[in-house]
């Protein structure tokens, strides 16, 4: 077991023991709407209480903010905190929770504050490899509070990144790691759950961003994008270094949706399939009419090569990370495991019943960050922040049983 000899966490950290399976218990003390929102998730389910901080303390007059807490939890919470393993605190960034995570160590528990909060892990990113290739490296960078992935090609100093999340220093850190500079910057499409980090990324590097025409159109508004980008279409080959990246249309999540088919092997393919489940195709408000469209796309992935590897642009359940904390997955098993991808072959009108039963809530603010995302507005840091608050919610509620 990984011993906890300091008083904080990074995210890093945090993850890392997650990843571990070692034991943690988790006390949140933010409001609840906002644990419901979103909370520190891992592979492994981790035991976790929300109690409201302002619920906790009852300060009397001079009382000592750390004497409130110890008297907070040993009146409310005594019987439920673990002795036998660490106990991380968390509130929005990470000031109040350290106050309680004091309070508890001087109670004897191996209490840890998360650094910076929720803030903190919702700009937490982490890197793996997916890919090593005598003539390229594909990186999976995996936003974990999110659930977002983006995926970045690197080969001969050369790299494409393909749907950048708004930390661009991110990517050209890893790019420059890699020694390479950043030539494609390119989205799979106009994202509604995250603000996207491509206009950005590209402009930093001198370079295009590229996206699908289709998706330079807000859906619900009709308005034409205000960025400059390259137009991606389908059946385009892109050289990076000394492989290629053939491009496929697969509408459906949106109108514009282009899958990247790396060396003919990896396919990063965005909001189309993903590991545990299948993407939603009424971001856009066209639920009926985008369905077909998604189906013959879903149709046209499930005729690749059984070895395909999908590299998809989200997760919605960690537990189906792979040991290094990887989400990917050959198309010759998950057609079999995936239950979008197994409606496909029951035909159009299994598959639409099946689509039209199983969207979940539609977030209010995927409608501003589309219109973020093709520059029809800008948000401040702090606005950016609260619309990218919570997991991203673009797959279909039904999700594989965990293998
Ligand atoms: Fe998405």
């Amino acid at each position: 077991m990984l011993a906890t000899t300091q008083a904080t966490w990074t995210p890093e950290t945090t993850w890392e023991r997650l990843l571990s399976g070692d034991p943690i218990f988790i006390l949140d003390v933010r409001n609840r709407d906002e644990f419901e929102s979103w909370r520190v998730e891992g592979p492994e389910p981790v035991p976790t209480i929300n109690r409201p901080y302002f619920e906790l303390l009852d300060l009397d007059d001079d009382e000592d903010v750390e004497a409130a807490v110890v008297r907070g939890v040993q009146d409310q919470l005594g019987d439920q905190l673990p002795q036998d393993r660490p106990i991380l605190t968390v509130c929005g960034e990470g000031h109040t929770s350290e106050h309680l995570a004091h309070g508890l160590r001087e109670l004897g528990y191996d209490a840890v504050n998360l650094d910076g909060g929720m803030e903190a892990w919702g700009d937490f990113y982490y890197h793996r490899v997916v890919a090593e290739h005598p003539d390229y490296t594909v990186l999976q960078v995996v936003r974990p509070a999110r659930g977002d992935l983006s995926h970045m090609v690197i080969s001969d100093g050369q790299a494409a990144v393909i749907d950048p999340n708004r930390h661009t220093d991110v990517y050209q850190a890893l790019a420059a790691a890699h020694d390479a500079r950043i030539t494609h910057v390119l989205d799979t499409h106009a994202h509604a759950d995250h603000i996207s980090g491509g206009p950005e990324l590209a402009q930093r590097n001198g370079v295009a961003y590229q996206l699908h025409p289709y998706d330079a159109i807000h859906p619900m508004d009709m308005l034409p994008a205000r960025i400059d980008y390259a137009m991606l279409g389908d059946g385009q080959t892109i050289p990076v270094g000394r492989t290629q990246m053939d491009t496929l249309h697969v509408p459906g999540h949106t109108l514009g949706l282009i899958a990247f088919l790396v060396d003919r092997q990896y396919l990063v393919c965005g909001d189309s399939i993903f590991v545990e489940s299948i993407a939603r195709p009424d971001l856009g408000g066209a639920a009926e009419a985008w369905t077909p469209l998604f189906h013959a796309s879903l149709q046209r992935l499930l005729e690749l090569p059984a070895e395909t590897v999908i590299l998809p642009g989200h997760t919605v359940d960690p537990s189906f990370a792979d040991a290094q904390g990887r989400f990917q997955a050959e198309l010759g098993p998950l057609r079999h495991k995936n239950p979008g991808l197994q409606k496909v072959d029951a035909g159009l009108e299994t598959f639409r019943h099946y689509i039209l039963n199983s969207l979940p809530h539609f977030p209010e603010a995927y409608v501003e960050i589309k219109r973020v995302n093709i520059g029809l507005s800008h948000p401040e840091e702090a606005e950016a922040r609260r619309l990218e608050v919570g997991k991203n919610a673009c797959a279909l509620s039904e999700v594989a049983e965990t293998a």
